[in-house]
């Protein structure tokens, strides 16, 4: 079984590990680093799951041009995990016709509610409602886990039907904002201290460091994971300055280094 995850923060790579390390013989992969490599070919593998956070209701452009591009093998079972700050997002069952039109067969869908990180729209949530999340994803991952070994079919957690009419053009609204205003929106504080995390993370490789500083190109995703994980809060967007960064706590920066 492959696992396929789109990770900024870590969201998703905690989901998608956790249910890789209770699958034997199942192999992890990211992506973005797929995505790069231009290898879109699964299909040779039986049984897929895909993990990926939500944005703007429906998926990352990069997942979307993942999708697209990708071949997997004609009735091949399909597990879809999305996970979202929010409830009830649409995008499942969007990625499940993507599927369908593949001949592959989506077996359930599930969403995992995990913290925002979600900067232009606040900073992280206080310490006991993240905690609330994590208790609450874990459990709901443990189901998910169980459901993939013991081949749960026909559970579809597809979202809510009013954000499923809507959020076609408010995705397209919001994708037409990234790839018009790219990197452009963040800037260096002055603490930077050259540590290169963000540029090693970042799932575009759309951040430079010249003279030990980052620069930002027009290729971003806005995954949020350069200001997150900068260990020195040395990243602003907008108005993010003095607002509590989020990243996942439990996943390591360099668990998701994709560039040299
Ligand atoms: C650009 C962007 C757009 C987002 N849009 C939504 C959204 O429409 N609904 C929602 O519930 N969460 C939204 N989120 C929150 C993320 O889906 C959520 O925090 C997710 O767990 C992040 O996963 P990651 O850490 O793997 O990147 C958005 C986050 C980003 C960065
Ligand atoms: S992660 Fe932060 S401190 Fe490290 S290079 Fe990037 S901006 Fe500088
Ligand atoms: S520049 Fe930052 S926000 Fe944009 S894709 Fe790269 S890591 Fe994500």
């Amino acid at each position: 079984m492959k696992i396929l995850y789109f990770s900024g923060t870590g969201n998703s790579y905690y989901i998608a590990k956790k249910i890789s390390d209770s699958i034997e013989g199942s192999k992890l992969q990211d992506i973005a680093t797929l995505f790069k490599e231009a290898d879109f070919h699964h299909d040779v593998d039986d049984e897929l799951v895909f993990v990926y956070p939500v944005y703007a209701f429906l998926l990352p452009l990069m997942v979307e041009g993942f999708f697209k591009h990708l071949k997997i093998k004609r009735g091949a079972k399909v597990y879809l995990v999305s996970n979202c700050a929010g409830k009830n997002m649409p995008v499942n069952s969007h990625v499940k016709k993507i599927i369908e039109r593949k001949k592959g067969n989506v077996n359930a869908s599930y969403e995992v509610q995990m913290p925002s990180n979600y900067i232009p729209f606040g900073g992280a949530e206080p310490d006991s409602k993240i905690k609330n999340l994590f208790d609450n994803a874990d459990k709901k991952i443990e189901k998910i886990i169980n459901a993939i070994k013991s081949n749960e079919s026909g559970h579809f957690e597809n979202g809510n039907f009013f954000y499923r009419l809507f959020s076609k053009p408010l995705w397209k609204f919001f994708v037409i904002g990234i790839k018009t205003k790219g990197g452009k929106g963040f800037s260096q504080n002055g603490r930077c201290n050259s540590c290169g995390i963000c540029q090693k993370l970042c799932p575009s490789n759309n951040i430079e460091l010249f003279e030990g500083k980052p620069i930002w190109g027009d290729n971003c995703e806005q995954c949020m994971g350069c200001l997150q994980f900068c260990p020195q809060e040395a990243i602003e967007l907008g108005k993010s300055k003095g607002k509590r960064r989020y990243h996942n706590p439990r996943v390591k920066a360099a668990e998701l280094f994709r560039n040299k």
